[in-house]
């Protein structure tokens, strides 16, 4: 396995993901876990240094142990990884004043390199490389033993490698979608490091069992089931190597979609068999949120009873030890790399992330070397259903935050009615798939309208379907005005207490993907 050193920058997920891509598995540690313990138990076939906000010249800038350099694998600097290489191995590194280089550059081959082979050549080669630098500081003399390989014009040094010990160092990110090529760099390295690309999701699920036996042993895990893909796939995950030991409890806060919560708790008892227990809390959830019309205020509420309620089950089963949670690689990344400066929190996110402290119970995340979509194909490998795989993201409050204002019993039947009608609709027309996540949130004022010759005065609801890889950013989804206008009058016909069906157009930023 490979082992990245992160010094924080913000994008060395994207090495692991590149390296992810040619089913090379790795790790990314941050600088202050590796240490000479941890490098020899680890023992990488070979290391990445990644970028970081850091500045080399300065005494306390974080440094990888010397020992990275006398494990004789390849090692590859990336950005401040070169820089700190270059100056810990006899190098220099001086503050960048009218030499810093930001976005994009081009990179010239000098000489031939093992690591470049295939970069330069091809048939639209121009003979430079588009690449993305960001970097105030550079390294201004090199360490014995390297040679530049490559420039550009505000780094002369924009490749260097000593090839006697495969040590190779990079100015630029070759991993970001802004360096075209770079994939080609990685898949260079890791192939003369000696990686055959066989790492497969059959070979994490082989050893992600055993491992998870080795953690927990005999002792029981639970597990809160919420119906989403993260949870699911770890419940069958852990099933699969600890059967019986573990328990689910599925919380129904009775804020799910329409046959929603009989629907999840049927696939995990036909198809799995596996021990569940189905808390069914609409009533203590619903009385609770009475009267309350505040976003977060609503979450809190959602949040707070929700641990409670996973507590009340859970410590009614003997001898629990363990929590399972279905984190993933993104999540254990955020919590890690220091990106600086506090972000503002736009929607206090309800997830269980509360649970362990209260409960006293160890973790076991199974799926936390995983990035999203290789969840979704450990669930494939495991046999999930791939509808329910592919499902959209559905957020931990369930319809609460789709029923902006007061929340009722009547508004979330009606609701659930409209977006039955509306997701019926965007399968029916083939579009399920090409939506990163569709809705319908019901508005909170009834309009005047017409139907045979009465006046009505019923709600109006807004339908909303949004494009996006990761719902960090969002564009609403182009459908036709022949899909809008027949799905209006389907909900209208269908769903009683709704006569205006509006669409919502806004692009997250400025707005958020929902409405509360
Ligand atoms: P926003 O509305 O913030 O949504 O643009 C981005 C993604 O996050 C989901 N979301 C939530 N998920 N708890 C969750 O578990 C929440 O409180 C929450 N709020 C939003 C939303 O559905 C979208 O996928």
């Amino acid at each position: 396995r490979l082992l990245i050193v992160d010094f924080g920058s913000q994008v060395t997920q994207l090495i692991a993901r590149r390296l992810r891509e040619l089913n090379v598995y790795c790790e990314i540690h941050p600088f202050q876990n590796v240490t000479p313990d941890f490098l020899r138990d680890f023992a990488p076939r070979a290391v990445i240094l990644s970028g970081g906000p850091a500045s080399v010249p300065d005494a306390d800038s974080p440094r990888p142990p010397a020992e990275v350099f006398d494990l004789d694998v390849p090692v590859l600097g990336i950005c401040y990884g070169q820089q700190v290489m270059m100056q810990m191995l006899g190098g220099l590194v001086i503050r960048g004043e009218g030499t810093a280089e930001f976005g994009r550059a081009f990179v010239t081959p000098s000489q031939p390199l093992d690591l470049l082979q295939g970069w330069f050549d091809g048939p639209e080669s121009t003979g430079r490389e588009q690449v993305w630098m960001s970097h105030g500081d550079h390294v201004s003399r090199l360490a014995d033993g390297f040679e530049v390989y490559a420039t550009s014009s505000g780094a002369p040094f924009a490749v260097v490698a000593d090839t006697d010990r495969h040590f190779y160092g990079m100015q630029f990110h070759p991993e970001v979608h802004h360096s075209p090529k770079g994939a080609k760099l990685y898949e260079n390295f890791v192939r003369l490091a000696g990686f055959t690309g066989d790492w497969t999701m059959a070979g994490y699920r082989e050893q992600a069992i055993t491992a998870i036996r080795e953690q927990v042993g005999t002792d029981k895990v639970i597990c809160a089931l919420s119906g989403g893909v993260d949870s699911s796939v770890a419940a069958v995950l852990l099933h699969e190597a600890i059967g019986d030991q573990l328990t689910c409890v599925f919380v129904d806060h009775g804020l799910l979609r329409q046959g929603e919560g009989e629907e999840v708790a049927k696939m995990f008892r036909d198809n799995y068999n596996l021990p569940l227990i189905h808390a069914n809390e609409e009533e203590l959830f619903l009385g609770q949120l009475d009267g309350v019309s505040d976003p977060e205020t609503k979450r809190k509420i959602i949040g707070k009873l929700f641990i409670d309620v996973f507590q009340k089950h859970a410590d009614a089963i003997e001898g629990v030890k363990f929590l399972a949670q279905g984190t993933l690689y993104p999540d254990v990344i955020e919590s890690v790399s220091f990106s600086g400066g506090p972000s503002v929190t736009i929607k206090s996110h309800h997830n269980v992330g509360g649970l362990p402290e209260k409960m006293g119970l160890k973790l076991v995340e199974p799926l936390r070397e995983l990035f999203k979509d290789e969840v979704r194909a450990l669930g494939r490998e495991l046999g999930l259903p791939p509808s329910f795989i592919g499902r959209h993201p559905f957020p931990g409050p369930g319809l609460a935050i789709r029923c902006p204002g007061e929340i009722t019993r009547e508004k979330l039947t009606i609701l659930r009615r409209a977006d039955a009608v509306y997701i019926d609709q965007i399968r029916k027309h083939g579009l399920y798939d090409d939506i990163w996540q569709a809705f319908v949130a019901i508005l909170p004022v009834r309009t005047v309208g017409v139907m045979g010759d009465g006046r009505t005065y019923d709600f109006a609801c807004a339908l909303r379907a949004v494009t996006s890889v990761d719902g960090m950013t969002a564009d609403y989804y182009p459908f036709t005005h022949d899909f809008l206008g027949e799905t209006a009058t389907r909900i209208i016909n269908e769903v009683p207490g709704i006569n205006r069906v509006t669409y919502d157009i806004t692009s997250k930023p400025p707005g958020t993907i929902e409405w509360e």
